[in-house]
């Protein structure tokens, strides 16, 4: 069997990426560290794992010894300290807000190994700014996952131009091993994925503000016109309006272009709490689901 690029890895942030990037690292044979705040946090983790990992078995796609096997490679852990102290990859995936990126990086930079690459799950945000405080930034890497993370293929890697050549060579094998699809971005506002995505969200609700059509149809046009597995308005759903709103307004300030002014529509729906699939309603009503 080849040897994995990284077998100790360690996840900081038990959310909905930070879930599934641990499930794919496990699932992969690495030795996984699953890290958050609290105790309910990574248990939720756990517990998103698990049921995606039981959905895999009754679809016939996991089978039951892989199932049993990445679950034991996954431990928890609420210490951060302790989370990291002996993983060769850490991977962050805290909400998009760059002090607690900040924070996450300056307190895993003092109890990581001396050869320990630092990966960022950020899905906009620069990574200049991100691992401003970590002395080593040619260790530092840009790993962006997809919702969901067990399914979709592609790894986005992201590189500083500080980033070590070998450490690019490695996170990008270690995508394979993930079975992941790698693309390599330099560091830039959005990268590819989100600069492209996000600018198709918003330009989607400024129509349904406009009434050009309904969800459902702006939705169809781009599922059944250009084969989009799922149309711009219920994607943003999927991903959060909070969490596209925020990626917005931060690629708005960075970018020269209009494209990416967030439409009232949105602010008030985020105002109002109408966030997408997680809180019941969106564009959508999700609330039977
Ligand atoms: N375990 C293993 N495999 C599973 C599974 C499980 N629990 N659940 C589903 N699968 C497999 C299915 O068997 C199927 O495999 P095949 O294609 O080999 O048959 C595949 O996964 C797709 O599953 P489904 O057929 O059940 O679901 P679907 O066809 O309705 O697709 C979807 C669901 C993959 C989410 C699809 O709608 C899609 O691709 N949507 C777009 C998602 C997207 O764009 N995500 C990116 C969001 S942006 C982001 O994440 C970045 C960010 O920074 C915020």
């Amino acid at each position: 069997m080849t040897e994995l690029a990284f077998t100790r890895v360690a996840v900081i942030g038990a959310g909905t990426m930070g879930a599934g990037i641990a499930q794919v690292c496990a699932q992969a044979g690495a030795d996984t560290t699953l890290n958050d705040i609290s105790d309910e946090f990574v248990q939720r983790g756990l517990g998103t794992i698990t049921r995606f990992l039981d959905k895999g078995v009754e679809k016939g796609k996991v089978t039951e010894d892989a199932r049993a096997s990445t679950l034991d490679r996954i431990r928890t852990d609420t210490d951060l300290a302790a989370a990291v102290s002996d993983a060769d990859l850490v991977i962050e995936a805290v909400p998009e807000k760059l002090e607690l990126k900040n924070d996450v990086f300056l307190r895993v930079a003092k109890s990581c190994g001396d050869a320990a690459v630092l990966a960022t799950n950020t899905s906009s945000l620069s990574l200049r700014g991100v691992f401003a405080d970590v002395p080593h930034s040619d260790r530092c890497i840009g790993m962006h996952f997809f919702n969901p993370v067990p399914i979709m293929k592609l790894l986005e890697i992201v590189r500083l131009e500080s980033t070590d050549a070998s450490v690019l060579d490695r996170v990008r094998t270690f995508a394979g091993q993930l079975g992941k699809e790698p693309i390599v971005v330099k560091d830039s506002p959005g990268f590819a994925t989100s600069r492209l995505g996000v600018c198709l969200g918003l330009e989607a609700i400024r129509m349904l503000e406009a009434g050009v059509a309904s969800a459902e149809d702006i939705d169809k046009a781009m599922e059944l016109g250009y084969r989009h597995p799922m149309g711009p308005l219920k994607l943003t759903d999927l991903v959060g309006l909070d969490v596209r709103l925020a990626i917005a307004d931060y690629l708005d300030g960075e970018l020269d272009s209009p494209a990416f002014a967030a439409p009232d529509l949105m602010r008030e729906m985020v105002k109002r709490g109408e966030l997408g699939q997680k809180s019941g309603r969106g564009f959508y009503d999700w609330r039977a689901d």
